[in-house]
């Protein structure tokens, strides 16, 4: 079946016990067993929910993945994922990941022994001379965030192979809808839910799918022992959200691109970033992996002060951090999603003081036009 079917009839969308139309929030910490020795298949809470299995079901469907595990945050199914490594460890990880993942990396897991490398992948033949004899695993963001740039899954998953690495994806930006790392033959594919998955800007959640049964055995074990799950409502909120992923996808990215060729000619407005626009570097690429440019746009103004007061002046788009609900979100990475970065490195980057970033949500474009026009013409005055 197509995705938007899947999205829809995942195989687990009605409740098993009762044909409720959707799944119930199963509430519960523990289950009445009916003998001390020999328990039931469900035990506990925390290794086993019916409303979780829903959405980890749903999600490892539209993914091609062997298996999903949903998690309380997007940072805690990042961190359970970087349990699987060991101390003296190493990976590889895109220059400009979100600011969450660096943070993690550098302070936690850093004490812990486990080394990052960060690099520019966005010519993928960089990636070789950085691999060790201690290096595990390629971690990929695509696009990145917040400038939208470009890596080649498949030429990634290749030298990945050549090494015997892990391939790990943070797919948030795209959905299982727009690209599937799995088909390139990536191994692990991460969601931020909290975002465009959820849809709804009203949960917290992360996803975990991954593509063979080895690593299914190790992230149960992880998920199951760290105990970062994602709680019943939580799970029930997301697994209806997912129910409108492919509607709103279709719709926020059309909206996007849109304003994406429009902000272009904008006075005050030095670059547009948008994997669809003709200059984006990697559009080629990202079209043979993706199937849309997502709804995600950054863009950089002329200077520091255009763009504090356009964001000062902006009026329907929510100003803050996040992504991917139903409204638009006006972000500015330097002192939202990346502060964790330092200052230089930050600029080094590109992710500038003058840098914001947009999450198209679902409102008429022209509404958003005319919002975007009159707060840039009160900054530029
Ligand atoms: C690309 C990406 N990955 C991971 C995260 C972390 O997710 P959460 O906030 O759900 O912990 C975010 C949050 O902004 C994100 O944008």
């Amino acid at each position: 079946m197509k995705i938007k079917t899947r999205i829809i009839h995942s195989g687990k969308d009605i409740d098993e016990f009762t044909g409720a139309s959707s799944i119930p929030i199963y509430q519960v910490s523990t289950y009445a067993q009916k003998d001390p020795i020999n328990l039931g298949k469900y035990d506990y809470g925390r290794s086993d929910n019916l409303t979780r299995h829903a959405v980890e079901h749903i999600v490892a469907n539209l993914e091609g993945g062997k298996a999903g595990f949903a998690f309380s945050s997007g940072m805690a199914a990042i961190s359970s994922v970087f349990l699987i490594f060991k101390p003296d460890d190493e990976i590889i990880v895109t220059q400009d990941v979100y600011g969450g993942t660096y943070r993690v990396l550098n302070t936690i897991f850093k004490n812990w022994g486990l080394k990052a490398k960060y690099i520019d992948m966005t010519d993928v033949s960089n990636i070789e001379k950085h691999i060790t004899d201690k290096t595990r695993s390629i971690f990929v963001e695509t696009p990145t965030n917040p400038l939208l740039k470009i890596i080649d899954l498949k030429g990634v998953n290749e030298i990945a192979k050549k090494y015997g690495l892990l391939t790990i994806i943070d797919n948030t930006f795209m959905t299982p809808y727009l690209q599937r790392p799995i088909e390139f033959g990536f191994d692990i594919v991460i969601h931020s839910a909290t975002k465009f998955m959820g849809g709804h800007s009203d949960l917290i959640a992360g996803v975990v799918v991954v593509k063979d049964e080895n690593l299914s055995i190790k992230m149960k074990r992880i998920q199951n022992s760290f105990g970062a799950i994602l709680g019943p409502m939580d799970s029930f909120l997301l697994h209806r959200g997912i129910k409108t992923l492919a509607i709103r996808m279709e719709a926020q990215q059309k909206t996007a691109f849109e304003l994406a060729k429009w902000l272009k000619n904008k006075s005050g407005v030095k670059k547009v970033y948008y994997p669809l626009l003709d200059e984006h570097p990697g559009k080629e690429i990202h079209l043979e992996q993706s199937d849309g440019g997502g709804a995600v746009l950054s863009f950089e103004f002329e200077s520091f002060d255009l763009a504090y007061k356009f964001m000062k002046n902006v009026k329907l788009p929510l100003l803050g951090v996040s992504l991917g609900g139903v409204e638009s979100i006006l972000s500015y990475p330097s002192s939202m999603s990346h502060a964790a970065i330092p200052q230089d490195v930050r600029i080094s980057l590109g992710i500038t003081d003058t840098l914001v970033r947009l999450s198209v949500g679902l409102e008429d474009i022209e509404d958003l036009k005319e919002d975007l026009e009159g707060a840039i013409n009160k900054a530029l005055k």
